[in-house]
Order: structure tokens, then sequence, then C-alpha cells
């Protein structure tokens, strides 16, 4: 007869224990950007808000970034980091394909020998993170889970080019997930829709490059088929979001939905039908689009300006390239 496996320890719930960021050294403000796709600073603000966007030096990295997010995390957590059973890191600009970001950023916070790997879920991926981060916890697969969004996207942008260069931005957003008594992290609500690939992504290949076939692959998108997916199907993922959480939309402390363009969190928090009582990040308009850094940026300047909001309930949505989309109702740290 088989031997019967031993049942693996589960916990019922996690949360949110605290939260990190690190944002690209400049800050370069549209007139800076506009000559090359000859746009103006008007132009920019009445489409997406944005005043300026975030750029990291050189030197600086997505690991760099990721690195120093998750110490602040982890510090906040007070938590001692030999606790930590796994590191997901959400980015697509790590220029170096494998070791994972992960796994450095892992053993510079002390982590080791904690599970490490990168996904790849372009602007849904910090929340993909915190689904696995739930998930894994709660099967007992980790006892704590450090989510890191993590992006240095000027290294993968073309001055040139309108559809999306303009928007992007360098930073990075952590989060110590953890065991709880009560539910801090509701049902993720994601999925994909491949077959619109072509409607964001990299202009070419790395084997297309090497090859001389292509300049170096940049970020592109088209913007308008984006911004009506992200208006019509997301919002249906937001409201479901609410729904299977069990709550409405009064009961939300903030909504920090993905920092694409801030014409759509308005049309967003419109739709929603969000009270004046719920606070919206608007992290778009001096920090800029920073792929999977933005949600966990955008909420952590939220703590930091509304303490307040420890507690309370946030709507999060993430949703970009593949096409990819994840939400969940989070209690905010
Ligand atoms: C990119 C985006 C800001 C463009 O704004 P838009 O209002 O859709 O602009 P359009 O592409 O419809 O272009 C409108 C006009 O502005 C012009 N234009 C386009 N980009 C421009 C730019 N960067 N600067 C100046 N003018 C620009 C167009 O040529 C067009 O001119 P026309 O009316 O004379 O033809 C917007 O589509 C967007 O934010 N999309 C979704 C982004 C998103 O959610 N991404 C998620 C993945 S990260």
């Amino acid at each position: 007869m088989t031997a019967a496996l031993r049942e693996a320890p589960t916990v019922a719930h996690t949360r949110i224990l605290a939260m990190g960021a690190a944002r690209g050294e400049n800050v370069v403000p549209n007139d800076d950007i506009v000559g090359p796709i000859d746009s103006s600073d008007e132009w920019i603000r009445q489409r997406t808000g944005m005043i300026t966007r975030v750029r990291a030096n050189k030197e600086t990295t997505a690991i760099t970034l990721a690195t120093e997010a998750a110490r602040e995390a982890v510090a906040k957590a007070g938590i001692d980091p030999a606790e930590i059973g796994a590191v997901l890191i959400a980015t697509i600009s790590n220029p170096k394909q494998t070791p994972s970001a992960a796994a450095i950023v892992a053993d510079a916070i002390g982590a080791t020998p904690a599970a490490a790997y990168d996904l790849n879920a372009a602007c849904a991926g910090y929340c993909y993170g915190i689904a696995q981060a739930d998930a894994l916890i709660r099967a007992g697969a980790a006892k704590y889970a450090v989510v890191v969004g993590a992006e240095k996207l000027s290294d993968i942008i073309d001055p040139t080019d309108r559809s999306i260069s303009f928007l992007l931005a360098d930073g990075a957003g952590a989060a110590v997930v953890g065991p709880s008594d009560v539910p801090g992290v509701s049902a993720t609500q994601w999925g994909s829709d491949g077959s619109k690939a072509a409607l964001v992504g990299m202009n070419a290949t790395l084997t297309e490059f090497r090859d001389g076939e292509h300049e170096w692959p940049t970020l592109r998108q088209e913007g308008p088929s984006v911004y009506r997916w992200a208006v019509t199907d997301m919002v249906k993922v937001a409201r479901k979001t609410l729904e299977e959480a069990g709550i409405e939309p009064a009961d939300l402390a903030a909504f920090v939905p993905h920092q694409a363009n801030g014409r759509i969190i308005d049309e967003f928090a419109k739709q929603l039908g969000l009270p004046e009582s719920v606070v919206i990040a608007r992290d778009i308009e001096t920090t800029g689009n920073t792929s999977a850094g933005s949600i966990p940026l955008a909420t952590h300047r939220l703590l930091e300006e509304h303490p307040e909001l420890s507690g309370g309930l946030s709507l999060q949505i993430g949703f970009g390239a593949g096409l990819v989309y994840a939400a969940q109702v989070v209690v905010l740290p």
C-alpha cells in the first residue's frame, strides 16, 4: 500500500504587513521630452494628467530599485528576513534574463534560501504577485512572502515614439505578505487575452537586434485600443472584484488602479460610482507609468500622505501587455 503523504500545514488568511518604495532619482518634466515627439506640455497634461515622470540614473537598475523597496517593506514589517519563504519580482525590464532579479534581491535582503522567481505580467505583475503570495502562504509553501513590482522602463523606450515612451518611468514598490487572523486579501479576479498581444509590447526581439535586423527593442502600444479595453472590460473586472469580495464601493477607503493615464482613472471612478470618501491614487501625475511598480508605489504614497487609510480597504487593479489583468481588494497595512 502507498504511504499516505503528511498534510501540509495551512493558514486561513493573509494580509499585507508593510510596504516599501524606491523611485528613479531624476524628475523629468514634460517639456524635457516633447521635442522628439512633436508634442507639448499641455497635450500631455490634458490627455494623461502627467506633469513629470521619474527616471533612474544609468547605473541604477530594476534590481537596485527592487532591493531598496523590499528592504524598506521588510524593515517596516518587523520580521526576521530568514522567515521569508518566497520572493517574487514582477518585472518586464530586467535586461539580464537569467539569473532572476528575485534570487539576487532575496540574497541582498537576507532572505536566503527563500524560493525566488520573477514573473512577467507587465502592468498587472504586482497584483499577480499578491495573488500568488496569498495562495502560497495559505497553502503552507511560505510563512512570509515579499512581492515587488520593479521596472527600469527608461532602458526600453524610444524618445521618438509617440505611442507610450513619454508615459514611462522607473521605480519599484514592495509588499510583505504574511499570515492573518482575518481576510486581508480578497479573491483575485485575473485573466489574459493573448489574441490582443499585438496591442502593447516590445517592437522587436533580441535576436532581431543581434542580427542587425532591428534597432534596440522598445515598447509600443496602440493607445486608443488599450484605452477602450481599460474603460470597458477592466471596469467590469473591477466591479466583479468588489462583488466577489462582498463589498460596496462605499466600503472602500482607497482605489489604486494601474497608473497608466489620469483619464482612465477618472473614468473608472465615474463608472464604479466611487463616493467622495474614497481616496484615489494619482501617482501618475508626478511618477509616471512604472508598469509593475505603479500600484505598490501609488499605494505606498497614499499611506504616507493619508496615514488614516491604514487598516482600510483598497481596490487595486493592474492591466497591460499580454493582454493580462488582475485585481483584488486588500486591507491596507
Ligand atoms: C497613449 C494615449 C495617452 C494617447 O491618447 P489618445 O487621446 O488616445 O490619443 P490618440 O492616439 O487618439 O491621438 C489623438 C491626437 O493626438 C495626436 N497624438 C498622439 N500621440 C501624441 C503625443 N504623444 N503628443 C502629441 N500628440 C499626440 C494624434 O496624432 C491625434 O491627432 P489628430 O487628432 O490630429 O489625429 C492614450 O491612448 C492612452 O493612455 N492609452 C492607454 C494607455 C494604457 O492604459 N496603457 C496600459 C498599458 S501600460
